[in-house]
């Protein structure tokens, strides 16, 4: 399946406007293997006929799809380790103290794929700050696809999930064997929810964050979306809070919004108020 220069530009833009994610147009051959199911779903002939049915407007779900199916979802339990030992050693321990009063604490996994890292995050919380378990503590994942949402919601893994990033330790006490698949346990899967939404269009109803874990999705927008975001992530969080990105990226867009530490081999960053 293949279409013209002018169609894959086309799709890019279906693309741009339904989720802010840039595509390059050496990656146009990704949109042949992606699209060829739904396309094919759609009674498409091939993925010339498919781009007319687009431009028909007919049904206007398709171009919500198309840009779905053309989503990264690389994820995994713990990804890149040092972050999560940094929030352990430094972020967790400043916010609990912070929190102590009110003893409420919220998390956003933006952009959180098939959920792993909000549940690495309430699994580090149940082990290493059982104190926790008497507090309101919430993790809210949110992510355009609504696949993976879906996918988070169900907290099942299968094994090759499961062997990616998460002790043998951390398996055990928190996941239960079913089958073929790894179930998350109530307790830890009580501590998430997940939720659709685009990070580059009005925001649904969210609460405000102690916490925002924003990794691996900034690659996908183009300058002015994340000069945006960042804006809007500085207004949901909460004073004494704190952002953390992705091992590559840096807020460097916002330098006026945020303020950045660096301590226990990671960077993240603080709100800057005042200025
Ligand atoms: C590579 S995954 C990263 C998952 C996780 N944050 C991590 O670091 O492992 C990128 C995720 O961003 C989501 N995404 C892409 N564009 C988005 C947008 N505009 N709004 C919300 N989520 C988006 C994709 O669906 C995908 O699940």
């Amino acid at each position: 399946m293949a279409c013209s220069d002018s169609d894959y530009e086309y799709l890019r833009g279906v693309v741009m406007e339904q989720s802010a994610n840039q595509i390059d147009p050496s990656r146009n051959a990704l949109f042949d293997t992606r699209l060829t199911s739904i396309a094919r779903l759609s009674g498409a002939a091939n993925l010339e006929d498919f781009v007319n049915m687009l431009k028909a407007g007919k049904p206007a779900h398709l171009h919500r799809a198309v840009a779905e199916a053309m989503t990264v979802n690389e994820t995994s339990f713990f990804r890149d380790i040092a972050p999560f030992e940094m929030l352990r050693e430094v972020i967790f321990p400043r916010l609990i103290e912070q929190r102590l009063e009110k003893r409420r604490l919220r998390i956003w996994s933006a952009a959180s794929s098939t959920g792993q890292e909000a549940y690495s995050l309430a699994m580090s919380l149940a082990e290493y700050f059982p104190a926790l378990a008497q507090w309101d503590v919430k993790i809210i994942g949110t992510d355009i696809s609504r696949h993976v949402v879906d996918y988070a919601q169900r907290g099942r893994y299968r094994r090759v999930e499961v062997n990616r990033g998460l002790p043998a330790r951390m398996l055990l006490k928190y996941l239960v064997r079913e089958g073929e698949e790894w179930e998350v346990v109530p307790r830890i899967r009580s501590m998430c929810e997940f939720r659709y939404a685009n990070l580059c269009a009005p925001m649904p109803q969210l609460p405000e964050f102690d916490l925002v874990m924003l990794r691996n999705v900034l690659l996908y927008f183009s300058q002015h979306d994340r000069r945006a975001l960042f804006g809007e992530i500085y207004r949901k969080i909460i004073p004494g809070g704190y952002l953390v990105l992705g091992n590559a990226e840096q807020a460097e867009d916002s330098t006026n919004l945020f303020e950045v530490e660096f301590a226990a081999n990671c960077y993240f960053y603080r709100p800057v108020y005042g200025s």
